[in-house]
């Protein structure tokens, strides 16, 4: 086998350690010129001594060394640094030791006449062998990366969610304005919080937030852009605005679809030039926040309708992140739900576990129109109302909207049966909650315990099958 010197050898450390000078000498011009960083010594003593400066990636030994041995100096190495790597060079009639070295950790070794090549091929092994384990860390590192459960304050583990993550990691550290889209109660403003948290450089400058459909087009535009003493009724001195509170940092537009068109012309220009005037002056100002925009409507509609100019839509929607609604990664909800429960034990001092077993389901199939804020609703009211460890339907105000939606999937015609299957599933769950103990399943299921047992019975259902 060739082996070509290589640039990236320089990276390895070698270190050659013989009491013979001609043995140490001959070595070390090999591997220099297949372009190691080789170091030598003399004995194990002198090794260790240069291994405490610097640490080699591999260490090249005689078995037989003056004082302390190549053994002695292999345990000493592997208690400094582990992952160095070493090789044995044993003589005639030392083949057992070498042995006893590869079982204490050695590498491998090789038999003395030294032969270039075979000397060469086994550190070209170590080489490859450590260049594997790296490119599997570092793997194995973005793999673990790239499944969240969470960034910032959002949190969700689906697939959908990465890709926002993604997409947050991307540009959080650009100047690109962003457009957030995505239906009410999905999560925007927390994406707009995490791109702007999560950027080394705005992290601890201002994020100033702005709900513009709340305010009327007057307001609005003073409290962006700020005003001059006089420059309207009740305007009795200078005032920054929000564009200037938020140098530096990020500004945050919520709800952007309510801009006027007065607004979105002023905005355009913010956007072109980096530049605005206070309302009532004339001096032009510097603009260096950066934007993020959001809306829950439709902006092309808004554009194809004429109420929102496409000039302003192209220079916002420069990147797009697109919140997606909560039914579309149902596989969120166990995970939010426990957040959510989490968060309200700790505002009302409650000590809640979970949800039952039966509200999950009945939560995983509901279409939550109003996405995560309506699930965070639900949850908030349940932890209030709930006096037990776990949440039951009942503990859920206005519960039948989400059951409504959830009628059993049951593909049984006979009226006697397709009424049963929901019964047993019900009982099953209940029984679950309380952890199988039959007096409390028959108390929260309204029923006395000679009934329960009886549709126990009926029914099939014992813990063993169902104790998962
Ligand atoms: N992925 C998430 N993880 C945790 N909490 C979330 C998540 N998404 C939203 N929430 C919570 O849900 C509520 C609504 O979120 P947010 O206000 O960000 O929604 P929005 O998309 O801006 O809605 P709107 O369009 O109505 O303004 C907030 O209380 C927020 O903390
Ligand atoms: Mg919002």
């Amino acid at each position: 086998m060739m082996i070509m010197a290589n640039e990236g050898n320089r990276d390895v450390g070698v270190l050659i350690v013989d009491d013979e000078p001609l043995i140490r000498k001959s070595l070390f011009e090999i591997l220099r010129i297949e372009g190691y960083r080789v170091q030598m010594a003399a004995s194990g003593e002198e090794a260790v001594n240069l291994l405490s400066k610097a640490k080699a990636d591999i260490v090249v030994t005689d078995l037989k060394l003056p004082q302390m041995s190549g053994i002695d100096l292999l345990e000493k190495i592997k208690k400094i640094t582990p992952q160095t790597e070493v090789i044995l060079m044993t003589g005639y009639g030392t083949i057992e030791s070498a042995v006893e070295a590869m079982k204490k950790g050695a590498f491998n070794y090789i038999t003395k006449p030294i032969n270039d090549q075979e000397i060469k091929i086994t550190i070209h092994k170590i080489v490859e062998k450590r260049k594997i384990l790296e490119e599997n860390e570092s793997l194995r590192r973005m793999l673990a990366k790239e499944r969240r459960d969470h960034l910032f304050d959002l949190i969700g583990s689906s697939g959908k969610m990465q890709e926002v993550y993604h997409i947050i990691d991307s540009v959080a550290s650009s100047n690109a304005t962003i457009l957030i889209s995505g239906e009410s109660g999905t999560g925007k403003g927390l994406v707009a919080r995490a791109i702007h948290g999560i950027d080394q450089i705005r992290k601890d400058r201002p994020f100033v937030e702005i709900s513009c459909g709340a305010l009327t087009e007057t307001l609005l535009e003073s409290e962006l852009f700020g005003h001059v003493k006089g420059a309207f009724t009740g305007a009795i001195k200078d005032k920054e605005g929000r564009f200037e509170y938020a140098r530096g940092g990020t500004l945050f537009l919520d709800e952007i679809d309510a801009f006027s068109p007065k607004l979105q012309a002023k905005l355009l220009r913010v956007l072109q030039e980096g530049l605005f005037e206070r309302v009532g002056d004339n001096t032009p100002r510097k603009a260096d926040a950066r934007i993020i925009v959001a809306t829950n409507q439709n902006l092309t509609d808004l554009v194809q309708k004429g109420r929102f100019r496409e000039d302003l839509y192209y220079r916002i929607n420069v990147i797009c992140i697109y919140v997606p609604p909560l039914r579309e990664r149902k596989e969120d909800i166990p995970l939010l739900t426990r957040h959510f429960v989490q968060k309200y034990n700790q505002i009302n001092s409650k000590k809640i576990l979970r949800i039952s077993g039966e509200v999950e389901k009945i939560f995983v199939e509901y279409h939550w129109p109003g996405n995560i804020r309506e699930l965070e609703n639900a949850i908030e009211g349940a932890v209030i109302m709930t006096k037990t460890e776990v949440i039951n339907k009942w503990d859920i105000p206005n519960f039948s909207k989400f059951a409504a939606s959830c009628v059993p999937k049951s593909s049984e015609k006979n009226l006697k049966k397709a009424v049963e299957l929901p019964e047993r599933d019900h009982i099953i769950s209940i029984l679950k909650d309380c952890n199988w103990n039959r007096n409390r399943a028959a108390a929260s299921l309204g029923v006395n315990r000679t009934t329960l047992y009886n549709k126990m019975k009926k029914y099939n259902i014992s813990k063993e099958d169902n104790s998962s």
